[in-house]
């Protein structure tokens, strides 16, 4: 085993991080699990023989396995985040397709008048783009209001991100609006923070808004799970971002009783009207292996010392280490305390990069990966009025358990080199 691993397999442990991440990409530093996640070789060869059991006799799979091989991921993914029925739980492609199916629902109900012109739908500034335009086509096409949260960056604790949730629950209702929908992150995407889902569910409980729908599509595997103790109507995750399960697939819990039979699947097939779980576990033909190779990835996990909750811990504890490693080298600082991290954290680039521009930061993301081989995102944060030799330019880190210190240390290099050579983004954008 690869000795400069972060200790994320320890002695108890047989899994041979080397041996099953042996298809990356060995001249990277592949520091941006959250974008796309990773899958490991062992999973790779469990979904072939998913795939092999449909090409050897398609009728058979089709009629014998398929449903019970979906019905076994849903009882999986039912007790991992403690949902209460399996009919709770649906599979998925990915969080967009979870995000089409809730917003088409509450389109349907501007449609039938139970909303009326003019209802308001809150999402945060720091929403991930796709799902802020599905809001969008959906609800303010069918006449909602969105309003989105404006959120300090960098932030220092919760209670900033609760006192502009409070002001925006109280901007919604404003005339006597009412709040149908909530859109609320588990952990966003760019900038990257974990945001109190729970307390904000609860302040959305508080002032009657009508159905909560939290993605969490970084959550499971990231950060912790209870469908239960989060309380929202809604709540995605992907499977393939941090639960090891190849491209793509996703779950969507819907709280039983929340009109569940209204839901549907944005793909109408034979399964139409039979309920959202088994409508979703038949699209059409196509390749249904991602969903089935659930049980295989808890074998996966069950090989590293505490399991699933082990390695989101140790993720969460090595990307705050690698983190501050980083600040420290720079003289910068971090977006958000360690608390506030998942097993990604927002790290501060130094101010003379010069990072004036979502299309500087795009470019510098480029030159990292062409010229360094460091992959990893960058994030352009506009200066405020006042702000002193501000940090415009936060990289986000990932830790996933194929990561080695080595690729933070070459990140370091890369951007020390560039600061060293006087490399600023203004020039090299000409
Ligand atoms: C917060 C968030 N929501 C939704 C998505 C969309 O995920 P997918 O492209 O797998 O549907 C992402 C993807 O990165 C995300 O970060």
């Amino acid at each position: 085993m690869d000795t400069h691993h972060l200790d994320n397999v320890t002695t108890t442990t047989s899994v041979d991080i080397t041996s099953e991440f042996r298809h990356h990409d060995p001249t990277t530093a592949r520091i941006n699990n959250g974008s796309f996640g990773c899958c490991p070789a062992s999973i790779m060869a469990a979904q072939q023989k998913w795939q092999m059991k449909f090409l050897k006799n398609p009728d058979r799979f089709y009629f014998n396995t398929l449903k019970p091989s979906i019905l076994t991921t849903r009882h999986l993914i039912k007790s991992l985040v403690n949902a209460d029925h399996v009919d709770e739980i649906s599979i998925v492609d990915n969080a967009t397709t979870a995000a089409a199916i809730v917003l088409s629902h509450v389109t349907c109900s501007f449609f039938n008048t139970t909303f009326k012109q003019g209802d308001v739908a809150l999402i945060l500034h720091h929403a991930y783009g796709a799902i802020k335009k599905s809001l969008n086509a959906y609800v303010s096409r069918a006449g909602g209001h969105v309003i989105e949260v404006p959120l300090p960056f960098p932030l220092k604790s919760n209670e900033e991100i609760v006192n502009e949730f409070k002001k925006a629950l109280e901007m919604g209702r404003l005339n006597g609006r009412k709040i149908r929908l909530a859109v609320i992150d588990h952990v966003t995407s760019m900038p990257s923070v974990v945001i109190p889902v729970k307390e904000l569910v609860q302040m959305c409980r508080n002032a009657g808004v009508d159905q909560v729908f939290v993605d969490g599509a970084h959550g499971i595997g990231c950060v912790d799970i209870d469908v239960k103790q989060i309380g929202a109507d809604f709540y995605t995750s992907n499977l393939h971002k941090w639960f090891f399960c190849p491209p793509s697939v996703a779950f969507l819990y819907c709280r039983k009783g929340d009109n569940v039979s209204e839901l549907h699947h944005p793909v109408v097939s034979h399964e139409y009207g039979n309920g959202l779980a088994i409508e979703s576990s038949w699209i059409g033909t196509r390749d249904y292996s991602p969903q089935c190779v659930v049980p295989e990835v808890m074998e996966f996990l069950s090989r590293f010392e505490g399991g699933i909750d082990g390695v989101k811990k140790r993720n969460h504890e090595k990307v705050v280490e690698m983190a501050q490693m980083l600040v420290k080298a720079w003289g910068t600082s971090l977006g958000a305390p360690p608390q506030m991290c998942s097993s990604m954290a927002m790290v501060g680039l130094p101010p003379c990069l010069m990072i004036t521009s979502d299309c500087d930061a795009l470019m510098l993301r480029t030159r990292l990966r062409e010229c360094f081989q460091v992959e990893v995102p960058i994030y352009y944060r506009e200066p405020m009025e006042g702000d002193v030799h501000p940090i415009t330019g936060y990289a986000r880190i990932s830790h996933q358990v194929y990561n080695t210190i080595d690729d933070y240390s070459r990140f370091r290099d890369a951007v020390n080199k560039l600061v060293n050579d006087g490399f600023t983004c203004s020039v090299f954008s000409k």
